[in-house]
């Protein structure tokens, strides 16, 4: 009997990955070690955070996409948040479902997500950064959803042990470094370091753990299917397996992101793009999968409060450079998009393109 590979997962043929990868030569690689010099910043520039600056304006600009090194988050500290995930992805699968996500609570294990409509080839386990955190109801806008707000809440396993403190000491370092990240970003705009600090307050951010199993048809799904990032800011660490391709904007050809060890990637999101008035885009990606070896990856999303309206930061926009963007509420867009992960939708799924402005 040959067995059927579920039509949910099947992609459509030009969205299939290629055999052959491109490996990423380009995609830059910036040693952050000048930050510290970041704290002792009053005045003007110091020599070597100018550099920096430099480089992250350039990996902004050319690909929304790169790679750190000496970024201050301790490898003991990622050694245990990658023993927690391993552990709880091992556990059964009855285990893993005492914490599923559900209609009320959308965090906690998933393995039916969606991305585009088509199901992607991995489970994952969600927790919020900041607790509770806040954002608007999931429910139809129809049922009177739309004007409610619900508190978020983290589901933690009971297994493995030390699960839920390895993965809270994540959240606090990585935390800690996506504040950096936003401070070098507002000075790539020519602005304070913390000008984007206070949409942070009552921050949406969640990371997720994502597991990737084997997949007997690796030619025709996805591990996670072609998207950008909604929120500000991906600060990700992958395991040593890769699987993780960039949309080169050369030529729009996918590239591999080569795994690096003690490396975090860190990828512009949408709203990095509506404040940036596009100086900034941010870079579409997906994840190929194969059929000999499991993957881990463990992504941290930086994201505003829910009452957030994005829209292109004032300083940069005048007459001659109006706003590209009409601004959007944060909480409904997050939500929205949400929804069409969570299930099936005839409509298309909520793009930022959706708010740009026709000349
Ligand atoms: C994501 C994502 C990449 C990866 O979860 O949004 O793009 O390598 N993950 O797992
Ligand atoms: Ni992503």
């Amino acid at each position: 009997m040959v067995l059927e590979f579920d039509p949910a997962f099947i992609q459509a043929p030009e969205h299939r990955p290629k055999p052959a990868v491109t490996e990423a030569g380009g995609i830059p690689l910036i040693d952050l070690s000048p930050l510290h010099l970041l704290e002792q910043h009053g005045g003007p520039l110091v020599a070597g955070l100018e550099v920096l600056v430099a480089q992250v304006e350039a990996a902004c600009r050319d690909w929304g996409f790169f790679q750190v090194i000496n970024h201050g988050v301790p490898p003991a500290v990622v050694e245990r948040a990658w023993a927690a995930s391993r552990g709880f992805f091992a556990l059964s699968p009855e285990e893993r479902r005492r914490v599923r996500r559900d209609e009320v609570n959308p965090l906690g294990y998933y393995e039916a997500e969606n991305t585009k409509n088509v199901r992607d080839w991995k489970e994952v386990f969600d927790f919020v950064v900041h607790e509770p955190a806040v954002i608007p109801s999931p429910g139809d806008d129809a049922d009177g959803g739309a004007d409610r707000l619900i508190e978020l809440r983290n589901q933690w396993p009971k297994f493995p042990h030390g699960f839920r403190e390895a993965l809270v000491e994540y959240a606090e370092a990585t935390e800690e470094l996506a504040f950096k990240l936003l401070e070098l970003i507002s000075l790539t705009l020519s602005l304070p370091p913390k000008r984007l600090h206070g949409f942070f307050k009552d921050q949406t951010s969640f990371i997720r753990l994502n597991h990737y199993p084997p997949c007997p048809s690796p030619h025709l799904a996805l591990g996670v299917g072609r998207h950008k990032d909604a929120g500000a800011l991906t600060i990700l660490a992958q395991d040593d397996v890769g699987g993780l391709d960039v949309r080169r904007r050369s030529d729009g050809e996918w590239v591999r992101v080569n795994p690096i060890p003690n490396s975090f990637i860190i990828n512009v999101g949408d709203i990095v793009q509506v404040w940036s008035n596009d100086k900034y885009e941010s870079a579409e990606h997906r994840v190929s999968v194969n059929s000999q070896r499991e993957r881990f990856s463990i992504p941290f999303f930086f994201n505003p409060a829910h009452y957030v309206m994005v829209k292109p930061l004032a300083e940069l926009v005048d007459e001659k450079n109006p706003a590209n963007y009409e601004e959007y509420n944060w909480g409904e867009f997050f939500k929205t998009r949400k929804n069409s992960n969570f299930k099936k939708l005839d409509a298309e799924n909520i793009q930022i393109y959706h708010f740009k402005k026709t000349k």
